[in-house]
């Protein structure tokens, strides 16, 4: 995707050194910096997930998949990958995308001598890397067919909800809810993207609308409460979403606050302007080993400070980060929720959009 007109991926590695790093755009300065930042050990890997300066299920499946491959650099033998492999998965318990791609490491690399681990570590995840950039855009070219029906029966703008940030920002590239509304934009259908500001960390109103707006895609920020409210005016016409996780019978496990999203997009239907919810998801997103989200899929409960502190630019330009609750009040922080299969109209993925209950009949 383009920044400042010049083409970036979110995460590559840099070989212009002895020993490899990879390099990564620094989410966590984003949209005031545009910042590189140098990922030379596992440890810093597994840094850089847990604080999110990489962030979005896609990308930290990337991300574990070099962590690995820096892992390497210290050792090779199997016990060392074993260990790195759980601090990966522990890193972030919820996007099953991480656990995912670390297991597709070990599967390659242990069935390998301990000779060729090193290279075919690097050549693997950058592989998982390629894949996820062409599974974004089959995603893109899927979601691009339910704009264009809208758009030809409406033949007005085309309204779109979307939570938290999953563009290119959350993947390699493209993004996956947001790659429908790139490859619409990109071929002349009028979009506007509502973007849900998504408190505590405010991905959407730091990351959707920054990438939306380096792309030239008309948006507007919302409050996270101003979504129902869009939806009940007749003011929306579809709600596409990411996932960190699908179950096998479409339930969708998305940031904290989508769930809200598909009910009011669901009680649209009584209003007579149905709005329908589409999550987008590749399907490396996909939990096959489960089937009922609200029960088994683990939320990740992060820190008090992601409600008690905000950051953001002053007047004169420096960043500033200030505490905005009572001194000592209590903070929960749980930073997913399950929207389930009932309330969800369509999962575009990679082979096509499929109604949640169908989704099963996906090729694995
Ligand atoms: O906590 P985050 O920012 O990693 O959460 C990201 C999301 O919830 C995205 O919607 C999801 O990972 C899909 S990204 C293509």
């Amino acid at each position: 995707m383009l920044v400042n007109h010049q083409q970036y991926r979110t995460i590559w590695p840099n070989f212009d050194h002895e020993q490899p790093c990879v390099e990564i755009i620094d989410q966590t300065k984003l949209p005031h910096v545009f910042e590189i930042a140098k990922v030379a050990t596992l440890a810093q890997m597994i840094v850089a997930i847990k604080t999110m300066q990489v962030r979005g299920a896609p990308l930290i499946g990337a991300a574990a998949a070099y962590g690995l491959a820096l892992s390497v650099l210290e050792s090779c033998s199997d016990q060392h990958l074993q260990q790195s492999a759980v601090q990966l998965i522990a890193s972030r318990p919820t996007a099953v995308n991480l656990k995912w791609a670390v297991q597709r490491m070990l599967d390659v690399l242990l069935a390998l001598p301990i000779a060729d681990r090193r290279s075919v570590a690097w050549s693997e995840a950058a592989q998982i890397c390629d894949e996820d950039v062409q599974l974004n855009q089959a995603i893109g070219t899927h979601g691009l067919t339910l704009i264009s029906e809208q758009y030809q029966k409406k033949a007005r703008t085309i309204n779109i909800l979307t939570h938290c940030n999953a563009g290119w920002l959350a993947t390699v590239d493209f993004g996956t809810a947001l790659a429908p509304i790139y490859a619409a934009h990109n071929a002349g259908i009028d979009v506007h993207v509502w973007v849900g500001e998504t408190r505590p960390r405010n991905q959407g109103a730091s990351l959707t609308a920054w990438e939306l707006g380096q792309h030239g895609v008309p948006h507007t920020v919302i409050s996270d409460n101003a979504g129902g409210h869009l939806m009940q005016q007749g003011r929306v016409d579809m709600v596409i979403v990411g996932a960190d996780r699908v179950t096998a019978t479409g339930d969708v496990c998305n940031k904290i606050g989508t769930y809200l999203k598909a009910l009011a997009a669901f009680d649209s239907v009584a209003l007579g302007h149905h709005v329908p919810f589409y999550a987008a998801v590749p399907s490396p997103t996909i939990d096959w080993t489960i089937e009922d989200g609200v029960k088994a899929i683990e939320i990740e409960e992060r820190g008090a400070e992601e409600l008690s502190w905000m950051s953001g630019k002053l007047a004169d330009g420096t960043i500033a980060t200030v505490n905005i609750l009572p001194h000592g009040t209590q903070v929960a922080n749980p930073a997913f929720d399950v929207t389930p299969a009932r309330l969800v109209t369509g999962i575009i993925t990679e082979q096509g959009v499929f109604l949640p209950q169908q989704l099963n009949t996906m090729q694995r």
